[in-house]
């Protein structure tokens, strides 16, 4: 008897799972539910040349059509799942109607946060998520002066940086002391600030939005008004202040959810017949020390090597999800790529020129490599990602000799380790 395959979720981890299960030979139907109407897209543009108007709509696709079609993927837009029935084996739809499944995926990704300051409803505030969002502010950039980003993470500096390129005036307000505090080294932190500043962008850091006024006094502009009582006009907002995971249907199923619909390192949920992967999963990762608490990784590549990971647990084939993770970020004529998670680095090495702005940061824990952080420099972070992935020992004096060949060293440890991803 042929079997069905629900997957909840079409962005990365639901496409990229669906096409795994299919490689490793699942042959009954495929049902990809996507609550957008658009066919699933790429994410990372939309911050990017998507915004400044390089990239057409046209490019987004994740996959063509004729993928879905040739790969017998059912996709179904602007289908959203309301409820799971563990019992009766179904999903309910928004419509009522319920899917049979005989495995079932959650990939239901992440929404933004909101403010929730008064006038934080005001038209002039945009969230950047999906394409919807991106169109609609990519509408409004064309005519924006003055644009306030709220939260200096991924989405604030990216919007910002194309709002710059667009000419488009940019304050930035961020909460923590440094940008990037999420993710970043301080010294990453700080290089990336006076990228920013030498682009004329301002910033407001350790304050709060406690208001948005409409000003109908001054052509529409709005007032963003921090807690020390600075009021910073514009004529856009953008909101950039990180995203909840989408867990209530596997909450409301009883599934375990813990800052995330909680997995193990086969990407199975509590209930073992259903699996998770994604934006929405929480798990503890293999590189977290010792005792570390689970978490979540908001990542294009976590989305995609765990959907792999996810796909033959329910083809009956689990392995445990053990990829490194990596991450890009594109501002102006940066391209910051980073290998691996520096938390808890004890010390650093610099290899390149900061001047040219071409360098690689390598991160010890002790006199371990844990993480690369490189700007302008990919090759560098290719391969660093050999060497983190195969925990190649490297000294810091080595990672900062511009003589010493990383690329013999990475090499060789990809001809003899074990593949990890
Ligand atoms: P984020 O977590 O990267 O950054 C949010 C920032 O907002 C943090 O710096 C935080 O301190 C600040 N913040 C929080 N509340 C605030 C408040 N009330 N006022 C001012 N600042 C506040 O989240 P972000 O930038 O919203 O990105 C959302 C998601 O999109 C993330 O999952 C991110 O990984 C993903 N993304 C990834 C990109 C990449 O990898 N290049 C690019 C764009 C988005």
């Amino acid at each position: 008897m042929k079997r069905t395959l629900v997957t909840i979720g079409a962005s990365y981890a639901g496409v990229q799972l669906a096409a795994s299960a299919r490689e490793l030979g699942f042959d009954g139907s495929i049902l990809l539910l996507g609550d957008e109407p658009d066919a699933p897209y790429q994410r990372p543009p939309l911050s990017k040349g998507f915004l400044t108007g390089s990239v057409a709509a046209e490019r987004l696709p994740l996959r063509a059509q004729a993928f879905f079609d040739e790969e017998r993927i059912q996709w179904m837009p602007s289908t959203r799942a309301v409820a799971i029935d563990r019992e009766r084996r179904q999903v309910e739809l928004h419509d009522g109607t319920r899917v049979d499944y005989d495995h079932l995926a959650l990939t239901t990704g992440a929404r933004v946060r909101k403010l929730d300051c008064p006038g934080a409803t005001l038209a002039a505030v945009h969230y950047l998520r999906d394409l919807r969002d991106a169109r609609r502010l990519a509408d409004t950039a064309r005519s924006a002066r003055r644009a306030v980003v709220i939260g200096g993470g991924y989405i604030g500096l990216e919007a910002a940086a194309s709002l710059r390129q667009k000419g488009v005036d940019v304050s930035v307000v961020e909460t923590e002391q440094r940008l990037l505090a999420r993710v970043a080294s301080p010294w990453v932190s700080d290089f990336i600030l006076q990228a920013h500043r030498e682009h004329g962008v301002r910033f407001e850091f350790g304050r709060k939005v406690v208001r948005l006024r409409d000003t109908h006094d001054m052509h529409d502009m709005v007032s963003v008004e921090l807690e020390d009582g600075t009021c910073l006009l514009c004529d856009l907002v953008v909101v950039g202040i990180g995203v909840i995971p989408n867990t209530e249907l596997a909450a409301d199923c009883g599934l375990k959810v813990a800052g995330g619909i909680a997995v193990d390192t086969c990407a199975r949920t509590s209930d073992p017949s259903i699996v998770a992967a994604g934006d929405c999963a929480s798990f503890v990762p293999h590189w977290a020390p010792e005792g570390a608490p689970a978490c979540r990784i908001e990542s294009v590549q976590n989305a995609n090597d765990m959907a792999r990971k996810a796909a033959s647990t329910l083809v009956g084939r689990a392995e445990p999800y053990r990829a490194l993770p990596w991450f890009w970020s594109d501002q102006y004529d940066l391209k910051l790529q980073m290998a691996g998670v520096n938390a808890g680095f004890t010390g650093f090495a610099v290899r390149g020129r900061v001047e040219e702005r071409k360098f690689s940061l390598f991160y010890f824990r002790d006199d371990m490599l844990i993480a690369v952080d490189s700007i302008n420099r990919p090759q560098d972070h290719m391969l660093a990602r050999k060497l983190l992935a195969n925990r190649v020992r490297i000294s810091a004096q080595q990672a900062g000799d511009p003589a010493f060949d990383l690329k013999v060293l990475a090499n060789r440890s990809e001809a003899v380790a074990p593949r990890t991803a």
